[in-house]
């Protein structure tokens, strides 16, 4: 198979259409079998329940080419559960996870001419999503949904690659107590255009949102979960209920342990902690391991001493394990890597 014709270490994180989508139709309580197609675009009621009342939820998961030439995916199985707990908390039919799975295998096979190339530094951004398609007017559940998997070729997630992240400590709050902060619903990232866009005219790379209830702990920001390094090397990431359980968290938290050796706490985190902070972290599947070197906040600036130059130690070392496992280099805990092909 040739590859597309593609600078592939220049791309940034940005859509680019592909040959294959996956599309499944569920109606009158069943999904169909589901199937690719060439279409990018979707046609549904005017009426529908995405449209009116943001009745969706969605995935985000990558695929990867190994030092060994396959093309593999990172634990598939967790972001198939993750879209089924937020169907439910948004009433909507679950995708089985065979279905999940299937459409993985499919879509990033029929585009295999897209996944970038080892050693690139590109990635194949894959995104899973469920919504209402059918017609409501009175608020109430759709009748009918569609759930679709398409796929581009992407780079780094923040401009600079690499370089340490300066954040806000925004004056929005992303997430109630009770609410949906928990699930990927698309309502989650509608609300946060506006303070991104606070920050971002601002010159910051993101916002870090403090719990809404008590606004005294860390959550996360818009894209991403927060991990901490102490200066006696512990790392440290916020236990909340309102935050995303991110995948890749799960996944440093486990190399961490099991790889590097170290202590971690999952505990909440106190906003007057981070001063004491030796390095901070962004993780996510569009992230990796992002490193912060600063957050400006109205009592003012708070620095991590790893600094504004480079990654620190702890969180270059956590990023060349997880990658490692995710090109093939270094051996994946059981079940971590699913090969497509
Ligand atoms: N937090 C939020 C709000 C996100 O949108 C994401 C991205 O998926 C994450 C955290 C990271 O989760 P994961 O590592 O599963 O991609
Ligand atoms: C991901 O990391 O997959 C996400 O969904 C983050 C998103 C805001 C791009």
């Amino acid at each position: 198979m040739e590859k597309k014709n593609i600078d592939w270490s220049s791309l940034s994180f940005a859509y680019m259409p592909t040959d294959y989508r996956f599309v499944a139709h569920y109606k009158d309580g069943a999904w169909d079998e589901g199937k690719l197609v060439k279409d990018a675009s979707c046609t549904m009621s005017e009426s529908a329940g995405v449209l009116q009342y943001a009745q969706t939820c969605f995935e985000g998961l990558k695929a990867y080419t190994t030092k060994d030439g396959d093309i593999v995916t990172f634990r598939p199985d967790l972001n198939a559960k993750r879209l089924q707990d937020s169907a439910d908390r948004l009433l909507m039919p679950q995708v089985p996870t065979e279905m999940f799975l299937r459409a993985l295998d499919e879509v990033v096979k029929a585009n295999a001419a897209w996944v970038p190339p080892y050693g690139t530094g590109a990635t194949l951004y894959i995104r899973p999503f469920l919504f209402g398609c059918g017609p409501v007017i009175g608020v109430a559940p759709a009748p009918e949904y569609e759930f679709r998997m398409f796929v581009t070729p992407v780079g780094p997630y923040f401009k600079g690659g690499i370089k340490p992240l300066r954040l806000l400590l925004s004056q929005y709050d992303r997430a109630a107590p009770h609410g949906t902060g928990h699930i990927k619903a698309g309502l989650n990232y509608a609300m946060s255009l506006y303070p991104g866009y606070v920050a971002k005219h601002q010159g910051y790379a993101e916002n870090m949102y403090l719990d809404a209830a008590t606004r005294t702990h860390v959550e996360e920001t818009g894209g991403a979960n927060f991990l901490f390094v102490t200066k006696d090397n512990k790392i440290v990431t916020p236990k909340s209920d309102t935050i995303l359980p991110s995948i890749t968290r799960r996944s440093l938290v486990y190399v961490a342990e099991h790889y590097l050796n170290m202590e971690v706490e999952e505990r909440p985190v106190s906003y007057t902690e981070l001063k004491d902070f030796q390095e901070c972290g962004l993780c996510g599947t569009a992230a990796v391991i992002s490193p912060v070197g600063e957050v400006d906040t109205p009592d003012g600036r708070i620095s991590f001493a790893s600094g504004m130059e480079e990654m620190g130690p702890v969180c270059a070392k956590l990023r060349e394990v997880l990658t490692g496992i995710q090109m093939g280099e270094i051996e994946a805990p059981e079940g971590w890597i699913r090969k497509i092909c």
